[in-house]
């Protein structure tokens, strides 16, 4: 491997992002930092406000208003995109960073045959000739499970699993290095989910793409990706590879996510809620944002906010029992 291949694929440092409300500054995403290879599946998991898509969002800086990109930077195959114009950003957006909505219906033009919505895609970013993307377009189609005779359908002729097969044809048409999926199966049901998960695994194979998964889902994260990041309010609180997580989960939130979802080996399994509720973005707790919810905290967990400390060796986690 040459040295240049040797730079993460993407690289988070300290990123912020904050919404500008009526009611208060709404610190969304909050000095989040982590890296990911070439490759890899980050499986990002957290409830729901925690910032999931609001850090997703970031990465193609599509936050809408009253959000912001405050603070932070975020690499890129080494190119820090927060500095990047516009037009250089567009250039990035769908070729090289890939995206994947929860709802296929809001980003599908109803107007539009399916198979257009590709061959457009591509002959706008590549300039190529029509038939040429064509011949693209139904391949991709394949590939996704699509029969190429349904190129000429509308998106509501389809059904909800094949709009959202449609919608990673188009987020994998231009061959991006990284495609983010915000929720991609929720909408849909357990059947078709599952379908859904295992073409994104099998796509991962052929097309070699980064892929970060965005969901709340924590037994979806331990059947297709490599490394999970957890966030809870705003902030990364544990992240890691998937096989030592679940073998060992750091963080106390870590620790009750885990016993909040069944597991069918367990028949006896008495399954725990996190009690308390997810606290405010715009006056977060004092100290660590979990404490108030936390079965071990101390008094000076309410006070400070602990660190990120490397546990072992890729093991990130921000809580005051990991420092010494
Ligand atoms: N456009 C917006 N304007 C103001 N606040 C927003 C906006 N979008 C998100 N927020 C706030 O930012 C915080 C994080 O929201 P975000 O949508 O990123 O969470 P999420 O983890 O994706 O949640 P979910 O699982 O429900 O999709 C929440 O407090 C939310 O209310
Ligand atoms: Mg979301």
């Amino acid at each position: 491997m040459t040295s240049m291949n040797r730079k993460p694929l993407l690289s988070l440092e300290n990123l912020k992002v904050y919404y500008y409300t009526d009611e208060g500054v709404v610190k969304a995403v909050d000095s989040v930092s982590f890296n990911m290879d070439r490759g890899e599946t980050v499986g990002l998991v957290g409830e729901s406000g925690s910032g999931k898509s609001t850090l997703g969002l970031s990465i193609l800086r599509l936050i809408p208003p009253p959000g912001k990109i405050v603070g932070g930077k975020v690499f890129f195959d080494g190119i820090d995109l927060t500095a990047l114009s516009e037009d250089e950003m567009r250039k990035v957006r769908g070729k090289r960073i890939g995206m994947v909505f929860q709802d296929p219906m809001t980003s599908l033009n109803p107007l539009m045959k399916v198979g257009d919505h590709i061959v457009e895609t591509i002959v706008s970013h590549e300039g190529v000739p029509r038939e040429k993307a064509v011949e693209r377009a139904c391949s991709l189609l394949e590939d996704v499970g699509i029969l190429p005779e349904r190129f000429n359908d509308y998106p509501h002729q389809l059904s909800g699993g094949m709009r959202q097969r449609i919608m990673i044809a188009l987020a994998l048409c231009l061959k991006p290095d990284l495609v983010i999926a915000d929720e991609p199966t929720s909408a849909l049901d357990v059947i078709v989910q599952y379908q859904i998960l295992e073409l994104m695994r099998k796509l991962k194979q052929v097309y070699g793409m980064g892929l970060i998964l965005i969901t709340h889902d924590v037994s979806i994260v331990a059947e297709v990706a490599d490394r999970i990041a957890i966030m809870y309010a705003g902030q990364l609180v544990e992240y890691s590879d998937v096989n030592s997580f679940f073998n060992s989960p750091l963080h106390p939130y870590s620790e009750a996510l885990l016993e909040s979802i069944p597991n069918i080996q367990l028949s006896d399994q008495k399954l725990k809620y996190i009690p308390g509720i997810p606290p405010s973005l715009i006056n977060p707790p004092k100290g660590c944002r979990f404490h108030v919810r936390c079965p071990y905290a101390e008094h000076r967990c309410g006070e400070v906010e602990p660190q990120t400390v490397e546990f072992e060796r890729g093991r990130f986690v921000k809580c005051f029992r990991y420092v010494e």
